[in-house]
């Protein structure tokens, strides 16, 4: 049995409000929490395979160019050596994760410096390494354009309303801010992985990746296999941030020497190449232009930015894309604009677009209440647009206002105007700031099954992956509530194609999107129920492993007797948020201490409020808030992709050297969580939660430094050398 719902139309029913299990929303913890904590969950490099061999993949030093000739000979020769492949299929780019738009692109040609050209396979992983160092490849190399600035530019969106140079003009009070951020690395801690085993029909594959439905039609592609020839398996991500999204060499190379040699074959990235290799974030350059009236209510809004790719990729990070619907303002213009470079593909990090585009907007905002005397928080509730202020539709729920007020409230908030260096402790000066938070929310298509089994207990199963967000404990809540089960009689699998297709883990879609297709196998198991009871559903409560009803009451067990009992859950998104407005918001307060001797900048405390529609799970909400927050602390202060100007070449490839925020630059953050219904954006309600924590609040971090010592700082990361040079005399 299947239960398919396109949802056309709000869903005002409030069925999980209804039900009485009382696990939806309860701070639980993972199931598969212990399994981690002690290392015995088992990732994609960790799986054994009867005479598995090792493979080491070869980059080039060039930017663009082409390879003239690999010595294969000469590394055939070492001991332990099997094979050299150099297929052109395994040395491209790497897919962006949704099949059909972005598929993964054979390399005919070097693009970018560190490109994979050449995979050694060997009988260890100690040999393949060292055969690949001294494997020769022979490239030809040519010029390059590196850098973003001195490139033109193409259009890549744009929306023009009304007339902001004249706003600018009008205005009682404007701001006209440009400010710029770097590259970013998805630094997931588990590098990429793929083991891959051929039997002669078909391809198994394990590997670190957050969307399998997609990725497996990528990898089949790429090889010329039909998808069900293809199995890939993903139970446990040691973090995806964007990198995983799509296949990347390691699996199509695994693929392939798995499939020439007929032996399992292993690829391991190197975390150097994990860096050089997989995607980046772009670097942005954004224009930030403001005009208000005598009350600081916004008259114009404009926001232009210019960030970079390869040649021929489709994507651009989307910087503006909650700019659209953030603040009023009448006259706005928004641009974005791309520049091909030669510089790794650029792709999906955390939280694309609004991870840089939100805290740029929320410093020109910070400057705007400055000037106009008045209170941050105040600003910004006076320019809560009514509606959508590009396209007139309204918002299907916001709690912005509630997050900024509370959030003010809970963190202690002190009213503006005031001047900065107004609190100094030591030789550090201390202050405070503020922004706002915005994440668009959308739903995919998603499939789960759920199987209520012989003795009462349920089994949940999708191919959806959980890259530590807290999917397997957000699912079974889900089940569990529907079902009337306690958590521990429900178990959740996950990863692996074979389970009916999922969301995948990716643009914050998968809670709301698979929790719904798990909702929509229950209500099918609940009429199911209802049926054998020849009773109507509505009638039917299920709690802690009962079943009652108007007429009477049953052992669930009892009633389901000897054979199993599944349904499958098949969501689609419909028109119910064509005319509306879907986004999730939320509020950063940052307290930072600026030393004022060498610009260094700690932050103290952080206050986060956010409302997101149901929340699933209080613990794994909070997690993904307090992980979002820390983010924020390493695009304010420390994150940046260096690129050498004159090879190229990524400098800063590894951990040492780029820097993200540690357990030492991170304090403790409080995280207020808004219970909010969005009955238009999912069935259960619920709005995306995993990338909202990270779109703002660098904002706020740097509206701290300037409360705190006076400087504002217009590059991002605001490192030591940026904050002091901004420093005023004195
Ligand atoms: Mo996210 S950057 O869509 O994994």
């Amino acid at each position: 049995m299947s239960v398919h719902l396109k949802q056309d139309r709000p869903d005002t029913r409030n069925v999980l409000d209804k039900t009485r299990q009382g696990v939806i929303g309860a701070p639980l913890p993972r199931p598969e929490g212990l399994l981690k904590t002690t290392g015995t969950a088992t990732y994609a490099a960790e799986y054994a395979a009867e005479g598995c061999l090792e493979g080491v993949l070869v980059t080039v030093p060039v930017v663009r160019g082409a390879v003239t000739a690999i010595d294969e000979e000469q590394v055939r020769a070492m001991p332990g050596v099997v094979a050299v492949l150099s297929d052109k299929r395994m040395t491209g780019r790497p897919a962006q994760g949704m099949a059909g738009e972005a598929p993964f692109q054979p390399a005919q040609e070097v693009c970018y410096w560190g490109q994979p050209v050449a995979l050694v396979v060997a009988q260890s992983f100690e040999q393949a390494r060292d055969a690949a160092k001294r494997l020769v490849v022979e490239c030809r190399g040519e010029d390059a354009p590196l850098d973003p600035a001195a490139v033109d530019a193409e259009e890549s969106e744009s929306t023009r309303q009304g007339d902001l140079a004249h706003a600018m003009a009008e205005a009682a009070h404007s701001v006209d801010i440009t400010v710029t951020t770097e590259g970013h690395a998805s630094a997931a801690m588990e590098p990429h992985a793929a083991l891959a085993q051929w039997d002669g029909e078909r391809l198994t594959v394990h590997a670190s990746l957050q969307m399998l439905k997609f990725n497996r039609a990528e990898l089949a592609d790429s090889l010329g296999l039909e998808q069900d020839q293809v199995r890939l398996l993903s139970p446990y991500v040691g973090g995806g941030f964007g990198s995983k999204l799509g296949v990347s060499q390691e699996v199509v190379a695994a693929a392939l020497a798995a499939m020439q040699l007929g032996r399992p074959v292993r690829v391991v990235m190197s975390r150097q190449q994990v860096f050089q290799v997989v995607e980046r974030r772009s670097e942005t350059h954004q224009r930030v232009r403001l005009a208000a009236d005598a009350q600081g209510r916004l008259t114009g809004f404009g926001h232009e930015a210019r960030v970079s790719n390869l040649p021929g990729e489709s994507f651009a990070e989307p910087v503006l894309q909650s700019s659209h619907l953030l603040y009023a303002g009448d006259n706005r213009l928004l641009r974005l604009e791309v520049a091909r470079i030669h510089r790794m593909t650029a792709g999906s990090v955390r939280a694309p677009g609004e991870a840089v585009g939100v805290q740029t907007v929320e410093q020109a905002m910070d400057m705007l209440a400055a000037k106009a005397g008045i209170d941050p928080v105040e600003l910004r509730l006076r320019n809560l647009p009514d509606k959508h202020p590009e396209n007139g539709k309204a918002f299907s729920s916001r709690k912005l206002a509630e997050c900024l007020e509370r959030g003010a409230a809970a963190f202690g908030w002190e009213e503006r105007p005031r001047a900065p260096r107004h609190t100094r402790e030591g030789e550090w000066w201390i202050g405070t700031g503020m922004a706002s938070a915005a994440r668009v929310h959308s739903v995919v298509e998603a499939k789960a099954r759920v199987t209520l089994r012989p003795g009462g207990t349920a089994l949940v199963e999708t191919d959806m992956t959980d890259i530590g967000t807290g999917t397997y404990a957000i699912l079974g809540q889900v089940a569990g509530e529907m079902l009337g089960l306690a958590p521990a009689d429900i178990e959740v699998r996950l990863g692996d194609t074979e389970l009916p297709p999922g969301s995948g883990s990716g643009g914050s879609v998968g809670a709301a999107s698979c929790g719904s297709a798990v909702f929509l196998a229950c209500e099918g198991l609940r009429r199911k129920l209802a049926e054998r009871l020849g009773i109507n559903s509505d009638d039917l409560t299920l709690k802690d492993g009962f079943v009652r009803w108007s007429g009477g009451e049953k052992a669930l067990p009892e009633l389901l007797g000897n054979a199993p009992l599944d349904c499958v859950g098949h969501f689609e998104p419909g028109d119910s948020t064509q005319d509306l407005a879907v986004s999730s918001f939320g509020a950063f307060f940052a307290e930072v201490a600026v030393n004022r001797w060498t610009g260094e900048t700690r932050v103290r405390r952080m206050t986060g409020a956010f409302g997101f529609g149901r929340v699933l799970n209080a613990r794994t909400a909070r997690s993904q808030c307090l992980g979002g927050m820390t983010w924020c602390i390493g695009n304010a202060l420390t994150e940046s992709l260096l690129f050498d100007p004159v090879d190229g070449h990524l400098a800063n490839c590894d951990l040492a050297e780029y820097h993200v925020p540690v357990n030492r630059d991170v304090p403790d953050c409080e995280v207020l969580l808004l219970e909010e219904r969005d009955a238009a954006a999912s069935p259960i309600q619920a709005k995306g939660v995993g990338e909202l924590g990270l779109c703002g609040g660098a904002g706020a971090i740097a509206n701290a430094i300037h409360d705190a010592c006076g400087a504002r700082v217009f590059a991002y990361p605001m490192t030591p050398d940026r904050v002091l040079a901004a420093m005023p005399e004195g």
